[in-house]
């Protein structure tokens, strides 16, 4: 029988559908599996479904002689060392598409939310500091009819853009390669990286964690923001220096930032960037809704299966460099 680590409970039957075909191993706690448990369980695993907060590098490999597939429970797989798997003829499944809508409904939330200072607003009420109606009082940014930058036109990206076009905003993207199909159905505008942060009333992160995006909106990035801009990062957290984040946002030189990643992750509770009133942030609950956690961990296990199988997997990311 084949032995399969999994290192996290998962929603909906996943469990069930895995542990008829195999013996199972799932990690039972509600905080990620330990480094060690996880080097001694995968020793003798053929699959291994994990999540975004375990490493899988090549060192975890070396330990793990028979194993066929990783499959991760998220689109992102900045965790998985993808060239490592590749070379040991590793399939790595996970879970792109399914999580577009409710990630790209997060992005409009915090970039709502951020520029209309409601978690600001919430906090004024709750401290008995609301007496009455105030012509100034807590004024945000226009989000309708404004300018919304988004770096990372992908899958998620290209959602964010139809929902800023339903609030009637301009829409200006940055990606690594243009995308004219979207710019022809959606009248999206492509912009180098410089150009967009100067246009821009809002601009959203939705790009891959990679070595070309670390910390690509630094202090000159921001630098190039307008005062009365917002940041919104729903991608990964080191994408954003933030330090440089905490700066802008402390002198002014942006107006707001909503974070649903962030780094380190998770954010302590003493970082500075917790006291600013202008800074929201939220722990990554991007695809945060019972049906798309259900949807990806769905297909994190059909991923699973059918590489074990030796079938086509339905996501996998290096099975065309594999040649399966
Ligand atoms: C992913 O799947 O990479 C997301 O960050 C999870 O919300």
């Amino acid at each position: 029988m084949q032995r399969i680590v999994v290192t996290r409970r998962l929603p909906g039957d996943a469990h069930e559908r895995i542990r008829g075909s195999a013996d199972v191993r799932v990690w039972p706690d509600d905080r990620p599996i330990p480094r060690d448990v996880l080097e001694q369980q995968v020793a003798d695993a053929d699959g291994l479904l994990c999540m975004l907060t375990d490493r899988i590098d090549a060192p975890l490999l070396e330990r793990a002689p028979s194993l066929q597939v990783v499959s991760t429970m998220a689109v992102g797989t900045d965790n998985i060392d993808v060239d490592a798997c590749t070379e040991r003829g590793i399939r790595v499944g996970n879970t792109p598409d399914v999580l577009n809508g409710a990630t790209a409904d997060m992005a409009i939330a915090l970039l709502l939310a951020a520029a209309r200072r409601i978690p600001e607003g919430m906090t004024y009420v709750r401290e008995g500091r609301w007496r009455r109606w105030e012509p100034e009082l807590l004024l945000g940014a226009e989000v309708h009819g404004s300018t919304l930058g988004i770096v990372g036109m992908g899958r998620i990206g290209t959602e964010i853009a139809r929902r800023g076009l339903g609030f009637g905003m301009r829409v200006l993207y940055h990606n690594r390669h243009r995308r004219p199909e979207i710019e022809a159905q959606l009248g999206t505008l492509y912009r180098s990286l410089d150009e967009l942060l100067a246009e821009s009333d809002h601009v959203v992160l939705s790009c891959p964690l990679t070595e070309e995006t670390y910390h690509l909106i630094d202090a000159q990035a921001l630098d190039r923001m307008q005062p009365t801009a917002t940041l919104i990062n729903i991608a990964r957290g080191p994408i954003v220096d933030p330090r440089a984040l905490e700066h802008a946002l402390r002198t002014g030189q942006i107006f707001a930032a909503a974070l649903d990643v962030t780094e380190p992750e998770p954010i302590p509770a003493d970082d500075p960037l917790l006291a600013l009133p202008n800074c929201l942030i939220v722990p990554h609950l991007g695809s945060a809704t019972v049906q798309t956690r259900k949807a990806m961990a769905d297909l994190a296990v059909d991923n699973l299966l059918a590489g074990l199988r030796g079938e086509p997997m339905p996501a996998c990311v290096n099975c065309h460099l594999i040649g399966r």
